[in-house]
């Protein structure tokens, strides 16, 4: 059976995470390579199963290549320590996330570069522009956002980056694009529709699919009526509750 419990709002692929919100746990699913060819970098399974077929219709790893994956605590530490020393606090805060509170701890993110002899490992060249710019635009469409986008620096509290992808899954991902929304503001906007009462309603192909917010009493409840659910994924946004995904008819995942 299900269970949701505190812990499991801080779990799941929409979880938010940055300087208010820290990573509370580990990775949930297993670790794999982002690439075959790039062995030591790694994301959970979901997100480097859907970046390879992205990847595969757009034949990019001839171009590009990981950069940086998965980071234990302890890896971002050090290139918060090295960053620090190496190119001082203004800039380290632009670009690093505090030890505890970036999303490489999930195995949600990856920093992609175009591929070239030197490789500037925290800020990769991935211009908009070629082959970096069609991955950018099919990105949402295989559940990746840009998660630093430009104009928005005040609310992800990091600079623009351009070549910093997180996985947030479908249709999550295309709504954000279509509305121009960062996951805080997503976050914020997914809790006004209530599950049960006002859910989002949305089209995947021929498929309609529901979203809607629970706080933590109401999902554990739903969760103890599972047999009755349809085909769904729930996800903690590590702030206040739950972001119910549920696929209505024909709809897929
Ligand atoms: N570069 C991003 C913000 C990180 O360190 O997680
Ligand atoms: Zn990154």
């Amino acid at each position: 059976m299900l269970t949701l419990n505190a812990q499991s709002v801080h779990t799941g692929n929409l979880i938010l995470v940055n300087a208010s919100h820290g990573i509370q746990g580990d990775p949930e699913d297993v670790l794999v390579p982002a690439c075959s060819r790039f062995p030591e970098i790694l994301l959970q399974r979901c997100a480097a199963t859907l970046l390879n077929e992205l990847m595969k219709e757009i034949q990019g790893w001839d171009f590009i290549v990981p950069v940086s994956g998965y980071r234990s605590r302890e890896e971002q530490q050090r290139i918060w320590d090295d960053s620090l020393r190496e190119n001082g606090a203004e800039f380290t805060k632009k670009y690093v996330a505090v030890p505890g509170h970036s999303e490489h701890q999930t195995g949600l993110a990856i920093d992609l570069g175009l591929k070239a002899e030197h490789i500037d490992f925290i800020r990769p060249d991935f211009p908009y522009s070629g082959i970096c710019q069609t991955f950018r635009e099919r990105a949402a469409k295989y559940g990746f956002i840009l998660r630093y986008p430009a104009g928005k620096e005040k609310i992800t509290g990091i600079s623009h980056e351009p070549w910093h992808f997180r996985y947030v899954g479908v249709p999550h991902a295309e709504i954000m694009v279509q509305r121009g929304l960062t996951l805080e503001e997503y976050t914020d906007f997914i809790r006004q529709f209530s599950y049960g009462s006002r859910p989002y309603l949305t089209q995947n192909g021929s498929g309609q699919i529901q979203i809607g917010f629970l706080p933590p009493a109401l999902a554990a409840q739903w969760a103890a009526d599972l047999p009755e659910a349809r085909p769904h994924i729930i996800s903690g946004n590590n702030v206040d509750g739950f972001i119910l995904t549920e696929y209505l008819y024909g709809g897929s995942l």
